[in-house]
């Protein structure tokens, strides 16, 4: 994606971006759905946004900003490359797998930090918040949280036919099939049916026994451990249903059919996952900014 992107605004959907754009839309689209009423009125004063978009459009902001000059240090923020050797062995080591100048584990732990500081500019809080909604999406994409040729980017494979790298494979083409049935590109108004069905099976369907568990390492006062419960949950993934046979052997290998099949559910409980644990996030932080200003007296 290139720089004109940013001049075009968020509106404007590249074909490849991380989650394809459409994962991280749709991601936002299902936390506005369930954060409280003072969470969302926390973040539309801040993001200067009173619509019901407040979130999703903001929601790609930081794929446009990694190619930007001022922000260009936030691209190794998007993922983190675990050094693990999958399929015999998944799994995530801090030490060994955050690069010395972060990480997806790392960003999260600094922008949650950063929202919560009152001494920060406004301005501040606006791009922590931006980078938070972006990058609890992206840790939930299984190779966001893989080495493995640069987290699939370099693995040729097949797809309908049409020849992608792995990592697009899992950003954006099982979600097309899934969703516009391979139609590209798809847009907000896509992304917002996706998420309302999501809240859905989160609310009373296939995913309404698991979303408890979904929030049990959910823990502000240690946001290091939390983003790496997350990521090492999707990074099991890689081992069981993106590269179940190893990387070598997936090479060339069309993708669309039974492959598809195993991992469509993969994608749709990640996606499911990532909005619900955005508006828990969201809600506890609002909370605690709630209570230092009823602290300093301000409310
Ligand atoms: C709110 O965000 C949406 C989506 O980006 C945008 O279309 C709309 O113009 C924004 N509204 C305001 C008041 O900024
Ligand atoms: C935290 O975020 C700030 C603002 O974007 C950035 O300058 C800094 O490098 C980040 N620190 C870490 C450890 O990621
Ligand atoms: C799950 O959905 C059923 C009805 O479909 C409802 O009775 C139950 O309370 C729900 N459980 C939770 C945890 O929301």
């Amino acid at each position: 994606m290139k720089l004109s992107t940013l001049a075009i605004g968020a509106t404007a959907l590249p074909a490849a971006q991380a989650w394809g754009g459409f994962g991280h839309i749709t991601v936002a689209y299902i936390a506005s759905n369930f954060v409280s009423k003072d969470t969302a009125s926390f973040f539309q004063g801040l993001l200067r946004n009173d619509t019901q978009e407040y979130l999703a459009g903001v929601a790609t902001w930081a794929d446009s900003a990694r190619y930007s000059k001022f922000y260009h240090f936030s691209g190794i923020f998007h993922f983190i490359d675990a050094k693990d050797s999958p399929p015999s062995y998944c799994g995530i080591d801090l030490e060994r797998d955050c690069k010395e100048d972060g990480c997806v584990v790392s960003a999260i732990q600094n922008y949650t930090t950063r929202l919560l500081d009152p001494t920060l500019p406004v301005y501040e809080h606006v791009v922590a918040s931006k980078f938070l909604i972006h990058f609890i999406g992206d840790i939930h994409q299984p190779l966001h949280t893989e080495d493995v040729a640069r987290g699939g980017n370099g693995i040729h494979v097949k797809f309908n036919g049409v020849e992608l790298n792995l990592h697009h494979v899992w950003d954006t083409s099982i979600a097309e099939k899934l969703v516009g049935h391979g139609r590209r590109r798809l847009g907000y108004a896509e992304a917002k049916n996706w998420a309302d069905t999501l809240t859905t099976e989160i609310n009373a369907g296939k995913f309404n026994t698991s979303r408890d568990a979904w929030l049990e390492a959910v823990d502000l006062a240690d946001p290091t451990s939390t983003a790496l419960k997350w990521a090492t949950e999707g990074n099991a993934y890689v081992c069981t249903t993106v590269l179940p046979e190893g990387p070598e052997a997936i090479v060339g290998q069309e993708l669309g059919g039974d492959y598809y099949e195993k991992a469509a559910p993969v994608i749709e409980l990640q996606v499911a996952k990532a909005g619900y644990r955005l508006a828990a996030w969201l809600d506890l932080i609002v909370a605690r900014i709630s209570s230092q200003s009823a602290k300093m007296g301000d409310l």
